[in-house]
């Protein structure tokens, strides 16, 4: 078991643990979480020798093989494979004394060694490794390249398979999902959730721990808090905690109607009925995990854009790619203020492709693409910490983005950004994931965009951000395309899904659980069928117009319904809130009022009743439309 007794640890001038404690015992999978900059990835840097206490004491099991990613890939010669495999030390060992033994002709030893390398499963390395490989997104053909002619987040994922394919007692994870996507994060959680061994695991992504881990320890105050359960269970715990605080209270509640406002909008407003129901269901849980929010030190907002422009961006067939190499073709998008877009498709599907377009980084090879001149575009790319200057301070950072401004001024903003005194003036070089990331938001929200690309933003954001990072986004008024394997980000802050898929983008219907059965039922079919055709047939304008406006035709009845539906799902609630009002005054439980407190409870229960029959009736109508819209997009292509 791992102990560790009384710690103190200290970091530059930042004391990160003090009289610390902690005991984790073999075979468990512990989430380690908490703020960012609390000393999570220092603490695994103590587990693996690279620090040492200042006080206290640490213990390890000693033998124990510890597995962890590294976090530089030199560029090496080697292929993808063989680099793999160089993460099962043992095999690389036995491997090289066999060589000997065949050149010594030594039988015995040969005989030996063939039995331990048996032992060890030597002989399916490389199909283990494949498959890794595989399952991380490389294709199967890319696994004989050279390690150097990957870029550096795809270096990652081949460190990420060589800690993986290390047959460890302990495997240390570090944001593992940082450098991945949506496609390869589900394969990675059945992954983990298989490994024998002992399992410390940091995160930020709370479906990615939940799914995974039994235990928590918090990072907080100087402290290693144990809980028992997964995160949504620690979550609770601390909000329990919390509630009994008063003014912790209040914020939580003025935060709560803040929510509230926002499910009820999303819950008429959303164009796709099961949606709209996935959203409620993400907000619900998130009001009940609310409490816990009550400490939140930041707080984030995108101020109005300048301008809102309509349409931002108009595309008409245009087509993208690199050199003469098509990725996608046919592209038909117009991006106007308010459009909430995630952006789905499995790995190297094109999505960076479509985002680079659209930041400017590529032009398109042929179609109509034009931008409105009043466009300003705040682009957060996958890597983006890389382009911090590690040199300069915060402080610079913004100086350059906002020379004529005062230094007072811009101290004040980063300081909403948690960027206080000194760390406003200091190097960024030895700053957390966390802190990076976020300053990199700072920067961001300073240019008050009114097309947010946003590529993986939470990578590395500690789950208050996050939380302040979906918050904010929910009032932000111009357009969003989001690209994140944070489900719940998506969740709630898309109201619309593309698809890219075999050269094209298209919109997807449903939700991230039918995404996730899309991924499914793809995979199933690269193993029967390899030529899925993706050409697109010529399409015969003429009657795609006509399908289409017969299509309005058929739906315009539906839509008046439901428009109307929608006024009086908004008079119902207004009238119930005048209700809660009514019922929230003490004197109406007077003897002498008994028969309005009667009326006012029976009309609460009518509307209420009303309210539910009317959106049911709504979610049919929507289901109705969109068969309709299914049935002549199946028509036209
Ligand atoms: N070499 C160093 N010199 C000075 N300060 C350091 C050094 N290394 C780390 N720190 C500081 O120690 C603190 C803890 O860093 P650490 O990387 O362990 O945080 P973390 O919990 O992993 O955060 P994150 O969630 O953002 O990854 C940070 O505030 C960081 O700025
Ligand atoms: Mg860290």
């Amino acid at each position: 078991m791992i102990t560790i007794t009384q710690a103190q640890l200290i970091r530059g001038s930042k004391t990160l643990l003090d009289e610390a404690s902690l005991t984790i015992y073999p075979g468990h999978k512990v989430g380690l979480v908490g703020a960012n900059g609390t000393g999570k990835s220092s603490l695994l840097a103590l587990i693996l020798g690279h620090l040492s206490l200042d006080k206290g004491e640490f213990s390890l099991p000693s033998g124990w093989q510890i597995a962890s990613v590294a976090q530089e890939t030199p560029a090496l010669d080697v292929s993808a494979l063989e680099y793999v495999i160089d993460g099962d030390k043992e095999y690389r060992q036995l491997e090289q004394a066999l060589h000997q033994a065949q050149q010594d002709n030594d039988g015995n030893a040969i005989a030996l060694l063939h039995g331990k390398l048996d032992a060890i499963g030597g002989y399916t390395i490389q199909s283990r490794a494949a498959s890794l490989l595989a399952g991380l997104g490389f294709a199967e053909a890319d696994q004989q390249n050279p390690v150097k002619s990957f870029s550096g987040g795809w270096r990652m994922r081949l460190n990420l398979a060589q800690a993986l394919l290390c047959r460890s007692d302990l495997l240390l994870l570090d944001e593992p999902t940082n450098h991945l996507d949506l496609d390869t994060m589900y394969w990675l959680e059945g992954w983990i959730k298989s490994y024998q061994g002992t399992l410390i695991l940091i995160s930020h992504d709370r479906d990615f721990i939940d799914a995974i881990v039994d235990e928590i320890v918090h990072v907080e105050h100087h402290k290693l808090n144990y809980y028992k359960g997964n995160y949504s269970a620690f979550e609770r715990i601390r909000a329990e905690r919390m509630a009994q605080q008063q003014v912790a209270y209040e914020r939580q509640q003025k935060e709560r109607s803040h929510m509230q406002s926002f499910v009820d909008r999303f819950r008429y407003k959303a164009s796709k009925a099961k949606q709209a129901q996935s959203r409620l269901k993400a907000l619900e849980r998130m009001t009940e995990l609310l409490p816990s929010k009550a400490d939140s030190p930041f707080y984030m907002e995108f101020k109005a854009p300048d301008a809102l422009p309509n349409p931002l961006v108009k595309m008409e067939q245009v087509s993208v790619g690199y050199g003469d190499k098509v990725i996608l073709n046919h592209v038909h998008l117009n991006l106007v203020p308010g459009a909430r877009i995630g952006l789905l498709g499995r790995n190297g599907a094109g999505k960076s492709t479509l985002i680079k377009l659209l930041s400017g980084q590529l032009q398109p090879l042929s179609g109509i693409y034009e931008t409105n001149p009043g466009l300003n575009i705040g682009y957060f790319a996958q890597h983006q910490l890389e382009f911090l200057r590690l040199d300069d301070s915060p402080l610079q950072h913004l100086m350059r983005l906002a020379p004529n401004h005062r230094e007072q001024e811009l101290r004040d903003f980063l300081g909403g950004y948690g960027f206080n005194g000194d760390m406003a003036l200091s190097p960024v070089r030895p700053f957390s994931g966390g802190e990076k990331a976020r300053l990199v938001l700072a920067l961001l929200v300073w240019q008050r965009p009114n097309l947010l690309l946003l590529d993986e933003p939470t990578n590395h954001l500690d789950l208050e951000m996050r939380h302040a990072l979906t918050m904010a986004l929910q009032s932000f008024e111009g357009a969003m395309i989001i690209v994140s394997h944070d489900r719940h980000l998506l969740r709630l802050s898309c109201s619309d899904y593309y698809l890219v898929d075999q050269g094209e983008v298209r919109s997807f219907d449903g939700d991230l659980d039918d995404y996730h059965q899309w991924l499914l039922d793809a995979a199933k079919s690269d193993n029967h069928s390899d030529g899925v055709s993706d050409a697109s047939p010529a399409q015969d304008k003429k009657l795609q117009k006509r399908l289409e406006a017969e299509l309005r035709q058929k739906l315009s009845p539906l839509k008046k319904v439901q428009a109307k539906l929608e006024k009086q799902q908004q008079e119902c609630s207004e009238r119930l809130s005048e209700l809660e009002n009514m019922l929230a005054d003490t004197s109406l439980y007077d003897a002498d009022n008994k028969a309005k407190l009667t009326a006012v409870l029976s009309e609460r229960t009518e509307l209420t009743q009303a309210l539910e029959e009317s959106e049911m009736e709504w979610l049919e109508l929507q289901e109705q439309i969109e068969a309709m819209e299914q049935s002549v997009t199946a028509q036209i292509t």
